[in-house]
């Protein structure tokens, strides 16, 4: 990240703050001075009166600071030394439910040895927060930041596994809530007792003037369970703001209570172990009339103060943001111009994913090149988190320009993909579900486990194995492209064995209406251990062709994320090619995304200084006889110089 002098006038603020507060500990005064000049930039690109905020922020600082437990400050100083260290290419992210991966926290700390077996160096465990009764969006609506699911453990249980999980070296990621709460959170409860200290954390309006005006362009998140962005509270007699689910009550970033109550909030979580916060839902916190409420540049004035609030006090914390918007907003997560560097360390790469199901799906590599070569650059100092499922819907976030580009509809295409997915388009292997249609706007979106979406499903339900190979090898080139695009690379839970869709959401009254919950599978144990003691079960090629995968990029540096992976022009239109130019010199990456052996010349790999290319997955090298490398069905290859 850049650094910046201080204006005059920041160094004058700043020395009257130094001057009127007890001694300082030098670290703490170090970092203050450090980072002062970003976080009063983002107060003041926001706040009328930021510096009535420094007061009461300083003292919940220096609170924090003071708490901060030993182990912890001694990361502090590892990670200010070594700010790389989550780019780099030993980090492996896995992202599971407590409950459903084992049972509790305690269960968890029984597991380390299953996630260092797979080389796992962070865990994302959904949202744990204590969540208000179901219905709560998988616990996304959160009535008590300070408290964890009775169910899972307690705040010591917690803080015992972050301690656990570090020492194994891996750090543990939370989800942190900040577009809304439930409306059982105490604040929403003293909003509609009628408290008015408290009604202003909320947007709330007595009638539906402003919210019809902000209705005209908002668009509906959940159009099925939850249809509009307002529901009216008959206790508080408002409409209150819910862009989510009515009793997901959207706050207002716009009163500075806010922000110092989430900066106490992610310092007090730090202080128990915390180590990544997963601002979910970040792209909404900032309302702006005629707008979409997405995206505004105020989000990343107020993620910029937080973030050195945090690089103050705990600079080992990583933010991580939850954008699924579109690249030129996305990449502002990751900080543009003034932000540069100063926002969200790492941001979920939602087109990516989305170009490989739809490179699967159309055999065809053009579509995707061409999006992905457009996209923005980030700054050298963050890290996109790839990925191939996670917990929620596939949206097919396919640019209309980039369809036209290469002679596709956007529409159609996007028709295509949920046909597709949905196993309605014929020939398709998919077991997917049509998520939140919108016949408004023609919107499908598509839930679905990996392993179901790639064809292992229906293979295995017809007996066909010659089926349930080609769906293996789909999630094994989906994965390669995870783990070698650069980046942090998440393994969703249960992919590492193939877990098929969990029919038995249905049965589950507080799930049943929400079929996210088919890929959001119970671990299974059975298959874990089948996996690791028999090679040559469907469980067991899965997980051992990805742990291999896995340590083969933890020793490749040319993965470290820093350095971008630059798409080639598709020599061959079902081979996605990109090179990762490294001082050690170059690696190119191809992946056949078709059933037949396809060719790609060799002309492209020597103009790259592959001359000896070497693949670093099989650990052979390629025979450069007869111009063309042959790549069999799905085949992936990392390839570098030589046997280097
Ligand atoms: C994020 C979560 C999603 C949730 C939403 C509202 O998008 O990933 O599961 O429904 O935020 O909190």
């Amino acid at each position: 990240m850049f650094s910046r002098p201080l204006t005059p006038d920041q160094r004058r603020i700043l020395d009257t703050l130094n001057v009127a507060a007890q001694p300082m500990d030098e670290m703490f005064a170090v970092r203050l001075e450090r980072h002062f000049g970003e976080l009063y930039e983002g107060l003041t690109a926001v706040y009328p009166d930021p510096k009535t905020m420094l007061g009461p922020l300083l003292e919940i600082m220096r609170q924090h600071y003071r708490e901060r437990p030993a182990d912890l400050k001694r990361l502090d100083l590892e990670r200010t030394l070594a700010k790389d260290w989550f780019q780099r290419p030993e980090m492996i992210g896995y992202v599971c439910y407590t409950e459903r991966f084992a049972g509790s926290f305690k269960g968890v700390e029984k597991k380390l040895d299953y996630l260092q077996s797979l080389g796992v160096t962070y865990l994302h465990l959904m949202p744990f927060l204590k969540p208000r009764p179901a219905p709560n969006d998988g616990g996304y609506a959160v009535m008590d930041y300070r408290s964890v699911r009775e169910d899972l453990g307690t705040m010591d249980d917690l803080q015992s596994l972050a301690t656990k999980l570090r020492q194994a070296g891996i750090s543990l990621c939370c989800d942190l809530v900040l577009n809304h709460v439930a409306q059982e959170h105490e604040w929403a409860v003293k909003a509609r007792l009628g408290d008015p200290k408290y009604q202003r954390y909320f947007y709330m309006f007595k009638d539906r003037t402003l919210p019809d005006q902000y209705e005209r362009t908002l668009p509906e998140i959940f159009p099925d369970f939850a249809p509009g962005n307002f529901t009216w509270d008959a206790q508080a007699q408002r409409w209150v703001w819910t862009t989510f689910n009515a009793w997901q009550w959207d706050l207002n970033w716009a009163n500075p209570e806010v922000f110092l109550e989430f900066a106490d909030l992610i310092l007090w979580l730090a202080n128990k172990g915390i180590e990544v916060f997963r601002l979910d839902a970040i792209a909404f916190i900032w309302k702006r009339m005629g707008t979409n409420c997405q995206n505004q540049p105020e989000v990343h004035a107020i993620t910029q103060a937080l973030r050195a609030v945090a690089r103050i006090v705990a600079p080992a914390v990583l933010f991580k943001a939850e954008a699924i918007v579109a690249p030129d907003d996305l990449i502002q997560y990751l900080g543009q111009g003034v932000h540069f560097g100063l926002v969200s360390d790492t941001a979920y790469h939602n087109s990516l994913m989305v170009q490989i199901w739809s490179s699967l799906a159309s055999r065809d590599t053009r579509l995707m090149a061409q999006a992905l070569r457009g996209f923005p650059s980030k700054p050298y100092t963050t890290a996109w988190n790839t990925y191939l499922r996670c917990h929620d819907d596939i949206g097919w976030a396919i640019a209309d320009d980039d369809a036209a580009a290469v002679g596709l509809s956007g529409e159609a295409h996007r028709r295509f993909l949920s046909d597709y997915y949905s196993g309605r388009f014929p020939g398709s292997q998919a077991r997917g579900l049509v998520f939140q249609e919108n016949p408004r706007t023609g919107d499908r979106r598509i839930s679905g486990s990996g392993a179901s979406l790639a064809g292992l499903e229906q293979a295995l339900e017809h007996g066909d194995m010659q089926g349930a190979n080609l769906a293996l090898e789909r999630l094994l080139l989906g994965y390669a492209i995870v783990l070698g695009f650069g980046g942090i690379p998440l393994l969703y839970m249960g992919d590492e064995l193939a877990l098929l869709n969990d029919y038995r959401y249905l049965e589950e009254p507080e799930h049943a209406m929400d079929n996210r919950w088919v890929h959001r599978p119970r671990m299974d144990w059975a298959k874990a251990h089948r996996a690791q003691s028999d090679p040559h079960s469907i469980e067991g090629r899965m997980y051992h062709a990805l742990r291999h995968l896995i340590a083969v990029r933890k020793s490749t540096p040319h993965f470290h994320a820093s350095i971008e992976a630059e798409i080639l022009e598709p020599k061959n239109p079902h081979v996605f090619a990109y090179v990762r130019r490294h001082p050690l010199g170059n690696l190119v990456a191809l992946y056949n995304f078709s059933e037949e052996p396809q060719y790609y010349p060799l002309g492209q790999l020597a103009e790259r200084g592959l001359t000896q290319p070497f693949d670093r997955i099989s650990a052979k090298s390629i025979a450069v006889s007869g111009g063309l490398v042959r790549l069999e069905p799905f085949a992936r290859l990392w390839l570098t110089q030589g046997e280097g």
